[in-house]
């Protein structure tokens, strides 16, 4: 009871606003459709339950003489009562394929931001080298991508202003994607339990102006773009002896170009999209998948020599070879 009260008071405080603030144009479809399942919902359930209560009283066998009426069926009534419930299903399915196809698709030239998630923190990467944890900045009416993983169990990124959430999965990239349209400070949740803290795995988004923005992410202390310090590990880390950044085949193939390509032919015929999750299987599975016209079993593989940082860095700066 005492929680109740709590939320009831806490949703009052708020603008007597049930559900949390609208911080995008999605967030706002996002609750249309939810406010018209409750609605049907509430208008289905008092037509049945209020129905069953009619009929039960109605009907109610009164004496010892009452004989039931035969009725086998009633195909109209059938028909309408199958026809109504499948035209609002089907409206719904529609309504929420439509917002879920608009939710998932990345925008093109997004300000991408790599987010990690670990037991019980979430830290951000941005491609000036900025890294923060906790303190998660945007500008205001920017598409934002954030490409996330987890450097060690699952969790899962909620923004319940952006009305977003997505498993952070350890081994792979998993995305989000939203379009901030109001300045302000919002909750990040972690949404999926990770252990004793993960109730305390929260951060701070803050939606502020481009100008702001920019400000912020020039207090870089490392000084380093993310690209650069994945120039860095290109060298450090060896992949320097078989591949070029300049298009030159060497005993593998050039980083130069490949980064987003869609349809990148293997040797066993099979094409591939270039993304985060190929090259990440690349470094660290390289047998996975060869290019066509590159011999097999010739890489090692860098499993457990890379950390999720300096594989991340390693992804920017393939990403930076145009
Ligand atoms: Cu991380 Cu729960």
């Amino acid at each position: 009871m005492k929680w109740m009260l709590f939320l009831l008071e806490r949703a009052m405080a708020e603008g007597g606003a049930f559900m949390p603030p609208q911080g995008t144009k999605i967030a706002e479809e996002y609750d249309n459709l939810y406010a018209f399942l409750l609605w049907a919902s509430l208008i289905g359930s008092m037509i049945l339950i209020g129905g069953m209560i009619f009929f039960v009283v109605k009907y109610k066998r009164k004496t010892d003489h009452d004989k039931t009426p035969y009725i086998s069926h009633n195909t109209f009534l059938e028909f309408i009562w199958s026809f109504i419930p499948l035209v609002i299903f089907l409206g719904v399915f529609v309504w929420g394929w439509h917002l879920y196809h608009e939710m998932r698709t990345m925008p093109e030239n997004a300000l991408e931001v790599n987010v990690f998630g670990r037991q019980w923190s979430w830290e951000f990467a941005y491609k000036s080298g900025k890294t923060s944890g906790k303190e998660f900045y945007v500008p205001v009416n920017t598409p934002v991508k954030l490409i996330m993983t987890s450097k060690d169990v699952l969790h899962s990124f909620y923004i319940p202003s952006m009305r977003i959430k997505q498993d952070v999965v350890p081994g792979m990239y998993t995305t989000l994607s939203f379009n901030a349209e109001k300045l302000g400070d919002y909750q990040i949740f972690c949404a999926e339990y990770c252990g004793t803290t993960h109730s305390g795995m929260l951060g701070q988004m803050h939606v502020v102006s481009q100008a702001d923005f920019e400000k912020w992410l020039q207090e870089n202390e490392e000084g380093m773009t993310l690209a650069e310090k994945g120039q860095k590990y290109f060298t450090d880390k060896g992949c320097v002896a078989c591949h070029s950044v300049d298009g030159t085949p060497k005993v593998g193939p050039s980083w130069k170009g490949v980064f987003g390509l869609k349809e990148h032919e293997m040797d066993d015929g099979q094409k591939v999209s270039v993304d985060e999750n190929y090259v990440r299987e690349s470094i660290l599975n390289p047998n996975a998948k060869v290019v066509k016209g590159y011999p097999k079993g010739v890489m090692p593989t860098f499993q457990g020599q890379l950390s999720e940082d300096q594989l991340n860095a390693l992804i920017e700066f393939i990403k930076s070879l145009k």
